[in-house]
């Protein structure tokens, strides 16, 4: 018998090592992928999302304009649709979030038939004027957020939400 020879013990350590390494990797490489998936993906915020209304079409009374895009939400991703309140205040295009700065609900313009030219959140009767600024003694304690817009083949184009740069 060869001093070099394997012996069945160290024969079945070396096959149940390599064999239980190869099952761990299998095992762990998946999970670890996953754990950091959202690392490794390509950040796009900022990023501005195309809405269906033609700039042309803009003019100086609020209209609401709907637009979907993608969210990411560490591994989650789903279509998410908003709205901006959009008008035209001399050259330049004004999307203003329908978030109320109270409690969050959804403003109107004109939603209150005894307040005109302003936005009116129904929930408790908050108000604000048509650039976004709260109505003092009205329940929101700040103006309507903003959202940055741009422009591309005549169609609006919205991006982050920012504060409010009109009042
Ligand atoms: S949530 Fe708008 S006034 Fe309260």
């Amino acid at each position: 018998m060869s001093k070099n020879r394997v012996t069945r013990r160290q024969f079945l350590n070396y096959t149940l090592t390599g064999v239980g390494g190869f099952m761990a990797a299998g095992v762990l490489m998946p999970m670890l992928r996953f754990a950091i998936d959202p690392a490794l993906q390509v950040k796009a915020e900022g990023d501005f999302v195309q809405t269906s209304k033609k700039i042309a079409d803009i003019n100086e009374d609020p209209v609401k304009v709907d637009f979907t895009f993608e969210q990411v939400d560490a591994w989650y991703k789903s279509d998410v649709t908003e709205a901006a309140w959009v008008y035209r205040d001399g050259d330049r295009i004004v999307a203003l979030s329908p978030v109320c700065k109270h409690l969050g609900c959804t403003v109107n313009w004109e939603g209150d038939p005894a307040h005109k030219n302003q936005f009116f959140c129904a929930c408790h009767a908050g108000r604000y004027e048509k650039s976004g600024k709260n109505i003092p003694g009205t329940p929101p304690l700040g103006p309507l957020d903003e959202y940055e817009v741009s422009e591309k083949d005549g169609f609006l184009l919205l991006g982050k939400k920012i504060a409010n740069t009109l009042v």
